[in-house]
């Protein structure tokens, strides 16, 4: 009981706090959880940025061989059966949640709840601010025993349109029924590049962010 009424006070507190203090909540009186040590948060930072990358590369890699091999309209349904497991895989082998969240969602298990949209929308303002500059990672403290890292995923190559462009001009007609089939409640499309498509989101047990002995 004690937990659900924190869930519900952090959000609003990480909402209102969040622009100039990603430890918002952490600093109020009135929220029970412990602010991260410098230590744990650039641990997270580190960890989470390599943990980003090595995901994109690895979900890059697969999707760049199922275009080749038999185009976009293989890739999508290849990308529909194959990420999830591959980003699962990722989680296991670091020992972390590991989600891509998003405003306008393909998989619904992306969609976004309201602490994340609130981080979305503060990294969409960033990027509107400083375009060629993708705004950096955030690490805050959204749950007791957890850090949380945060990062962009901008839309900035051609060939993220041919899936999330505009349907009938960047994605082939045929492509728009595919992902109509496979998605139904389809969001992610109608992106330009340089825009904001959604973030990693990991999150750390803090017990694994402090240094050994
Ligand atoms: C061949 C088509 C295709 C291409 C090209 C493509 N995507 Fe996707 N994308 C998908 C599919 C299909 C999913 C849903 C995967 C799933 O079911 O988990 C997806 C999901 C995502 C998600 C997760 C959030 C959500 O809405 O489900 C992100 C983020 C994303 N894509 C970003 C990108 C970026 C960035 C690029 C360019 C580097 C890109 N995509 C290129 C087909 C594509």
């Amino acid at each position: 009981m004690k937990r659900r009424i924190q869930l519900l006070v952090i959000p609003l507190a990480v909402l209102m706090g969040c622009s100039r203090n990603p430890d918002g909540p952490a600093n109020s009186n009135s929220s029970p959880l412990p602010a991260l040590t410098d230590e744990a948060r650039s641990a997270a930072l580190q960890r989470g940025k390599a943990i980003a990358m090595e995901t994109f590369s690895l979900l890059s890699s697969n999707l760049q061989s199922a275009i080749q091999q038999g185009g976009v309209s293989n890739a999508l349904p290849f990308c529909s059966l194959a990420a999830s497991p591959l980003t699962a895989g990722m989680a296991g082998k670091h020992g972390v949640t590991l989600r891509r969240i998003t405003h306008k969602a393909r998989n619904p298990a992306g969609k976004a709840d309201a602490i994340e949209l609130g981080i979305l929308q503060q990294f969409r303002d960033a990027l509107v601010a400083t375009p060629t500059n993708p705004p950096p990672p955030i690490v805050t403290n959204l749950t007791a025993g957890t850090a949380t890292f945060f990062a962009p995923i901008v839309l900035n190559n051609e060939l993220c349109l041919k899936c999330h462009g505009e349907p009938g001009k960047d994605i082939q007609p045929e492509n728009v029924a595919v992902i109509q089939r496979l998605y139904p409640q389809d969001e992610a499309t109608g992106f330009k590049l340089g825009e904001l498509r959604g973030a990693w989101r990991i999150d750390f047990p803090r017990a694994t962010l402090s240094s050994g002995p």
